[in-house]
């Protein structure tokens, strides 16, 4: 079964890589798809997400990478998916998770979402607080791979 990773990856993070690999022994082909999510401004473009992306994947068979302006569901049809896959981390996060695998379902009935919790260490983990800890000049190689580190120093003039 095709299954699609949907997310803002702004920047990729060890988290999410966890989801990937995770979601890579349970379906056949993951496709990782960054979205634009309306209720944020992204720090990174489209193709430097899928840049950090492409690069962290590098080595896992059945993912690929891809980036979809749209809804979703439209890019779960051109794909042929029929599972969602996604990281929750916690408590609030299994809420809207749950409000946006329902509304997804409402408009591609038979689209299945697929929740993974978080691994142990990796709860804590969020794109937004490697973007606070890098735009003040800490180091962030504790949260996202290894080589997504260029990029992020790039990004926010960081001279680690
Ligand atoms: O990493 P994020 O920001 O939590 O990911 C959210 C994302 C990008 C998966 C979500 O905003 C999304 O699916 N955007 C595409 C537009 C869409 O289909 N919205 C309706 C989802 S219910």
């Amino acid at each position: 079964m095709k299954a699609i990773f949907p997310g803002s990856f702004d920047p990729v993070t060890l988290g999410h890589m966890d989801v990937i690999r995770r979601g890579a022994q349970l379906a056949d082909e993951i496709v990782v798809a960054v979205l634009v999510n309306p209720d944020k401004r992204s720090a990174f473009t489209m193709e430097e997400r899928v840049g950090m992306l492409q690069a962290a994947c590098e080595g896992i068979a059945n993912v690929r990478v891809v980036s979809f302006t749209g809804l979703l569901v439209d890019l779960a049809k051109q794909k042929g998916a029929a599972l969602i896959i996604r990281g929750v981390r916690g408590l609030a996060e299994f809420e809207s998770e749950t409000a946006m695998a329902q509304a997804n379902a409402a408009l591609l009935p038979g689209l299945e979402t697929v929740l993974l919790p978080a691994a142990a260490g990796l709860s804590g983990v969020s794109s937004s607080l490697v973007r606070q800890i890098a735009a003040f000049g800490g180091d962030v190689s504790a949260f996202v791979p290894g080589s997504a580190l260029g990029a992020i120093r790039v990004k926010y003039s960081m001279t680690l």
